[in-house]
């Protein structure tokens, strides 16, 4: 029998047939497997699913539901102006058009009115519930903050009548985003079923690498597993990417390798995996600071040489060991004394906390991408697990 290739077996990019892992909810104890099959079994209930970019939700659904059974749309599919139902019928391929004619066609022996928008709207409608149910199909629409505002509390209506009638859908989204629409609906409350998937723990993490590389017949410790882990920073994606590089490295695909993971080959690992992130500009940005209209700014001498002024300090701070995704206000001045030479140069923190606020400021004002962290209540999150793996493994 031929051997399984490393691609197979980590999947940072689609369903991870290999390397799939059950994680449990912390709130109650019970995994998220049977959480979403417990949901769909309540009839009458729409179930929403809200969780941080790239940690599993659409796994999730594919897990749970039969490819046969599932059908997945996305939130950007949809313009304001789009009718929902349409767009469904055409997904699951019905006519939803030409059945009202057929039928009504005959009764007179006249040719069909053009139907009205009202009617045409009603027959997609119903035929689409039927369909659905009849076929017991389930509707996943992700991604749904990408949707229009306004389609987003068109398709919430339509949901609320739908779902009654035992049509099944799952909506999933980002956390404070497009929950809106569904959670803190009025209408919803009471008809909904709630799944937050939370970030991934070291724990869980380690059992991609453990898995994994059992599956490709490699030997793995538990402290490699736990070192990739930690730099992975809750993102399953991210373990199955470097696990992936990993197997590059070691030419795992050739029959005649040593079956081995250490550490020897991680750090190669870690950048060759940033090969794949674009984050230049944002750290660039973040780096530059506001404009200060030609006025120079205090520079501080660091132990690499450089001389560098408090956004330059601020990011290398963030690189610092060990990788954190919620960094205090403290632990940032910590970072940044211990990265000055002279002990009378230290930076109070009244003024490494102003550039913080610069820096949320700055990145507000841009694209999707830069949205990197957030500056809250002494804590800088950062919201993004790639940015940092880049920030500590890619060069800029
Ligand atoms: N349960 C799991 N076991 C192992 N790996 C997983 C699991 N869930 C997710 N992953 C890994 O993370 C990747 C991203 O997962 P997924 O696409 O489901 O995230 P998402 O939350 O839907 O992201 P987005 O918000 O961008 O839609 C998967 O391709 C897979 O590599
Ligand atoms: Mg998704």
């Amino acid at each position: 029998m031929r051997k399984l290739l490393a691609e197979k077996v980590f999947k940072p990019g689609s369903f991870p047939e290999y390397t799939y892992i059950s994680r449990v909810s912390p709130e109650i104890n019970v995994n998220y497997e049977t959480r979403l099959k417990q949901a769909l079994k309540i009839s009458g209930f729409l179930t929403s699913i809200v969780g941080p970019s790239k940690m599993g939700k659409t796994v999730l659904c594919e897990k749970v539901i039969d490819l046969k059974d599932l059908v997945e749309i996305q939130g950007g599919d949809f313009s304001s102006s789009n009718d929902f139902w349409k767009v469904l019928a055409q997904k699951v391929g019905i006519s939803v058009e030409g059945e009202y004619s057929e039928t009504h066609s005959n009764s007179n022996g006249k040719l069909t009115k053009k139907l009205s928008e009202t009617q045409r709207y009603i027959t997609s409608k119903d035929r689409v519930i039927d369909y659905f149910k009849e076929n017991e199909l389930v509707l996943v629409l992700d991604d749904f903050h990408y949707a229009p505002e306004n389609a987003q509390v068109y398709i919430a209506q339509q949901l609320k009548d739908a779902i009654r009638r035992e049509f099944k859908a799952i909506i999933v989204s980002l956390p404070h985003r497009a929950d809106d629409a569904i959670r803190k609906n009025a209408d919803l409350s009471g008809r909904l079923s709630l799944i937050n998937i939370e970030p991934w723990n070291e724990e869980e993490l380690k059992q991609i690498a453990i898995k994994g590389f059992k599956k490709l017949e490699v030997e793995i410790s538990d402290e490699v597993a736990l070192n990739i882990a930690k730099e992975s920073l809750t993102s399953p994606q991210l373990m199955q990417y470097i696990c992936l590089s990993l197997s590059t490295i070691l030419d795992l695909d050739n029959e005649c390798t040593r079956r081995i993971v250490d550490f020897s080959k991680l750090e190669e690992s870690y950048k060759f995996t940033t090969l794949n992130f674009e984050y230049k500009d944002v750290i660039k940005t973040l780096k530059e600071g506001p404009n200060t209209r030609g006025k120079g700014r205090r520079l501080y001498k660091i132990k690499t040489g450089e001389s560098i002024d408090v956004y330059g300090l601020i990011v290398k701070a963030i690189a610092e060991n060990p990788p954190i995704m919620g960094l205090s206000l403290d632990e940032i001045k910590k970072r940044i004394d211990d990265l000055i030479i002279s002990s009378i140069d230290k930076l109070d923190k009244r003024k490494i906390k102003d550039a913080l606020i610069q820096l949320q400021s700055i990145v507000n004002e841009k694209e999707a991408i830069y949205q990197v962290f957030e500056w809250k209540d002494n804590i800088l999150y950062i919201l993004d697990p790639l940015f940092l793996f880049y920030l500590r493994w890619g060069s800029h």
